[in-house]
């Protein structure tokens, strides 16, 4: 995996961050956005660039621009000379959200229209631009972020839910017409994980609790428990998959629980 790079979104905290990390462990050199935290951002890149030995650089994106990943693209082209992986990860929250996070009945139109523009549109022009450069090296792997707030009911999680829904079957399509390059498209759908996204909701110690119960583990997901999955899925061992949504949750889908 030493000199490849990974293009990931949202990589200043949470998950994105925890997946980054695990890939530049590998040797792996990381293209990465931020939104408001540039400071951070250019911390990690220095970190990790030092601790790793790899190349490292953040560049600013915002996902409610989808189109704007052209250009983003065209900065990483001058910095990296390949694109071997892209992971689809970021998230809106705060004001952006209004109207998309809440429930049934206090939906509005521009808050979902937000939340499916991150989340699905976001994907489809990240995973396009990525998918030229991959075309390139005749190989590649995508992978969206999604989660199982589509599968097991979620307080206010409606627009997020139907969104990751979408997005889901959004990869089985690029699975499906990127192949011939060589390029895999997958999912990974997490369980509630410990981040800074779900310590906004407003409920979130009733859903942590609530978590801890449901899963035969005990516990909460932390962001490294989907880092692994990620980094399994860019490597050679998972070349025969494809188009698969992988479900990481700690037992909580099924709720397990004796
Ligand atoms: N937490 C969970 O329970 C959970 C479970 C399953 C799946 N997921 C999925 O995992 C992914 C990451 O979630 P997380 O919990 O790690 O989120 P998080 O901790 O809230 O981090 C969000 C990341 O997205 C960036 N971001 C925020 N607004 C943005 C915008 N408008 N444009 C571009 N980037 C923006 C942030 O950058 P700045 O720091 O610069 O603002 C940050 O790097 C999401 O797709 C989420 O749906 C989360």
């Amino acid at each position: 995996m030493k000199n490849k790079t990974l293009v990931i979104s949202g990589a200043t905290r949470g998950i994105g961050k925890a997946i980054a990390e695990r890939f530049a462990k590998e040797g792996v050199n990381i293209a990465f956005t931020y939104n408001s935290n540039e400071e951070v951002a250019n911390n990690l890149a220095k970190e990790w660039s030092e601790k790793y030995n790899i190349k490292a650089k953040a560049y600013k994106l915002n996902i409610l621009e989808p189109e704007s990943y052209k250009e983003l693209f065209k900065e990483i082209d001058k910095d990296f000379d390949r694109v071997d992986f892209f992971i689809s990860n970021a998230i809106i929250s705060g004001r952006a959200v209004v109207g998309g996070f809440g429930p049934f009945m206090r939906l509005k139109p521009k808050g979902l229209c937000n939340i499916f523009t991150a989340t699905v549109s976001a994907f489809v022009v990240g995973a396009q631009e990525a998918a030229k450069r991959m075309q390139k090296i005749g190989k590649g792997s995508i992978i969206s972020l999604s989660s199982t707030g589509n599968r097991v009911y979620t307080t206010n999680y409606a627009g997020h839910g139907v969104s990751k829904a979408a997005v889901e079957t959004m990869v089985k399509y690029a699975a499906c017409e990127l192949g011939k390059y060589g390029i895999r498209v997958n999912a990974i759908s997490g369980g509630p994980i410990d981040t800074d996204a779900l310590k906004a909701f407003p409920n979130y110690e009733e859903v942590k609790s609530e978590v801890e119960k449901r899963s035969p583990l005990n516990r909460m997901g932390v962001p490294e428990d989907l880092a692994g999955i990620a980094y399994f899925l860019c490597t050679d061992e998972a070349s025969w998959i494809t188009g698969q949504t992988f479900i990481v949750d700690g037992g909580t889908t099924f709720g397990c629980k004796e």
